[in-house]
């Protein structure tokens, strides 16, 4: 794991290079991103670039890593409307080659579907992340297998309460999301982990120098072969 301490602003200059540098390399390149409060510096950022025209999104293909049950794309909570809104809206990507899972109306074998439909992509280049209080990462809650694919989820309290900011009220939160699993994060190429704030630092320094374990999600990431973490200090603090 290499990991980078800097201030927000810092670490999403620093990781939109490496996006200008993949997508230079490979245009067709596909991109796993996500969604909350996190990564929204890195897509400015990221949109930031587009427009002075270091790097086109074209044939581009993304994979978002999850999406709540109960909302599609026209509801402002849903995580396609997030994307849609913070990224998709504002750089050349073309939209039939975003994809968020089903939260709404969807097929049994939709779940299926998606981790075939990445495969089939070619599979994941960049995956970004986020990181829940909780060691969380898309929406795999502790205990989640570690050879879990793209799957329904019961959402934790913790998990409810932390993105009811997101809502008017907690009991809008959705109870349930549908997450690309462990094994479909871990398939990807390289993984970027971005983490900010005080409130990360206990579960940071868990992912990275605690046991690895299904109770903290996050820790796998120690046996993959290509994990950059983006921290600011606070985030770090514990290191
Ligand atoms: C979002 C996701 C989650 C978030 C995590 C942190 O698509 O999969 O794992 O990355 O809950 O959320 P924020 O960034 O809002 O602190």
């Amino acid at each position: 794991m290499k990991i980078h301490v800097f201030s927000e602003e810092k670490a999403a200059v620093l990781a939109a290079d490496r996006y200008v540098e993949l997508l230079k390399r490979k245009p067709n390149a596909v991109l796993g991103f996500a969604t909350g409060s996190t990564p929204l510096q890195l897509y400015r950022e990221l949109i930031r670039r587009y427009k002075l025209g270091e790097l086109s999104f074209n044939q581009a293909t993304s994979f978002n890593l999850d999406e709540y049950v109960g909302l599609d794309g026209s509801s402002p909570q849903s995580y396609r409307y997030f994307m849609n809104k913070n990224l998709f809206e504002q750089i050349d990507i073309p939209l039939e080659r975003t994809f968020v899972p089903c939260g709404k109306n969807c097929s049994e074998k939709s779940t299926v579907e998606y981790d075939a439909k990445i495969q089939v992509s070619g599979g994941i280049d960049i995956q970004l992340l986020g990181v829940g209080r909780n060691g969380h990462i898309g929406f795999n809650e502790p205990g989640t297998s570690f050879d879990s694919l793209t799957h329904r989820v019961q959402l934790s309290r913790s998990t409810r309460e932390a993105n009811a900011r997101f809502f008017r009220s907690l009991d809008e939160v959705p109870f349930e999301a549908v997450s690309m699993g462990i094994k479909t994060v871990m398939n990807a190429r390289s993984i970027l982990l971005f983490a900010q704030g005080e409130e990360k630092a206990e579960v940071i320094q868990k992912a990275i120098y605690g046991p690895v374990t299904e109770e903290v999600p996050a820790s796998i990431l120690q046996l993959h072969p290509f994990v950059e973490l983006f921290l600011d200090p606070e985030a770090a603090k514990l290191l």
